[in-house]
């Protein structure tokens, strides 16, 4: 099954970090950029159907947010129990209130990037389970900017790109360019830095947002259509809330309602509606992220054989001890323990077919 598939490269992806072995795989991740004020957060919390995201004026996110969703059961009406929760790295505790995951995201920030408006490396991991997800993992960065204000320092826009950069450069991370249309697409920066990284546009996604502002008579089928900007995965326009809409505390679902219906009732976008809004966005992400597996699968098991070479020859130099695991020999249980999970991996990989239409 395809969400399986996630779930387990997901848990692998765990496990390796927790052996100090991160990065060894080298997973997909879908990450998102764009300018400042595109609606980053926005099209975010509309992929997890949940307001937990800080948002506002200015600079506020400062660290990348690596964002894990993943799909539980619906709720048993025999047995209820929080069936939707967040769990951070930082912190050993469930988050079942997302204001909560709100006000901790902002207190990591402040912890480690500091009071002003500096930014840090250094990621932010929140996993959130929910039933209403799809299995994505996601990666929320600092938006770009061009001019320091405030405090910050004068390399500000240097710094964030450099950031940037880091993440979707990466051969294996999937763009999420984000642009606002009712700003000339030649201005933007989230596609300008993609191509300096994606050059034929093969794993970037275009999202364009704030297609409720455009200017009267104007409208943006050219691009959604892909006739002005060359991209292989497509744009795909989105609706967000307003800040009036924010201010009056629409509701998410009310939200996605009226985005449907902004595309079901628009003459120039009523013919390609099924293809376009934040549910269409969030089953394309999940296609394009099995894609990408699928396509690192033989890499993976190649580099898991190695991995479980040295694991074995490690074992074999510690001797007995780790074999019959002697308590002390700590070298053991996490050889097994590795060993086990690559073996289970790649059987499963074996036993895997996934379904591409
Ligand atoms: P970010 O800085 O890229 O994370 O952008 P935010 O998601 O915080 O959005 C910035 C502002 O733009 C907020 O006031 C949002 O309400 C507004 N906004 C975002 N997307 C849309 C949209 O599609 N339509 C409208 N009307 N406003 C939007
Ligand atoms: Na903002
Ligand atoms: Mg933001």
């Amino acid at each position: 099954m395809d969400s399986d598939l996630i779930k387990l490269v997901n848990r692998l992806q765990d496990t390796f970090s927790n052996l100090g072995a991160g990065g060894e795989l080298d997973m997909p991740q879908l990450v998102v950029v764009g300018s400042q004020s595109a609606g980053k957060s926005s099209v975010l919390e509309n992929i997890v159907g949940r307001d937990f995201l800080p948002r506002g004026q200015g600079i506020v996110t400062r660290r990348p947010l690596v964002l894990q969703l993943i799909h539980t059961p619906s709720p048993d009406p025999a047995a209820p129990t929080y069936t939707e929760w967040g769990q951070f790295l930082h912190i050993d505790k469930r988050f079942t209130d997302f204001h909560e995951i709100r006000k901790e995201i902002e207190q990591e920030t402040f912890r480690v990037a500091g009071q002003n408006k500096g930014i840090s490396k250094l990621p932010i991991s929140l996993k959130i389970y929910s039933p209403d997800v799809l299995d994505l993992t996601l990666v929320d960065l600092p938006g770009l900017t061009k001019i320091p204000v405030g405090d910050q320092p004068s390399d500000i826009e240097r710094q964030i790109r450099g950031l940037v950069v880091e993440y979707i450069s990466k051969p294996n991370s999937v763009i999420l360019a984000v642009s606002a249309a009712n700003v000339d697409l030649a201005n933007s920066d989230a596609l300008k830095l993609a191509r300096s990284v994606d050059p034929q546009g093969r794993r970037t996604i275009g999202v364009l947002s704030k297609l409720d502002l455009m200017d009267a008579g104007t409208n943006a089928l050219d691009i959604l259509t892909g006739r002005v900007y060359p991209l292989k995965l497509g744009f795909i326009g989105v609706v967000n809330r307003s800040q009036q809409d924010i201010n009056s505390e629409k509701s998410l679902p009310d939200a996605l309602d009226s985005e449907a219906e902004f595309f079901r009732s628009h003459a120039a976008y009523r013919n390609i509606a099924h293809k376009n809004g934040t549910k269409y966005l969030a089953r394309t992400l999940n296609q394009v992220l099995m894609n990408h597996i699928r396509d690192k699968l033989p890499d993976m098991k190649a580099r898991l054989n190695t991995l479980m070479g040295q694991a074995q020859q490690e074992l074999n130099s510690f001797g007995d001890a780790a074999i019959y695991g002697d308590k002390n020999q700590q070298g053991g249980l996490i050889l097994r323990l590795m060993n086990k999970f690559a073996h289970d991996f790649v059987a499963s990989i074996e036993g895997t077919k996934v379904d591409i239409s």
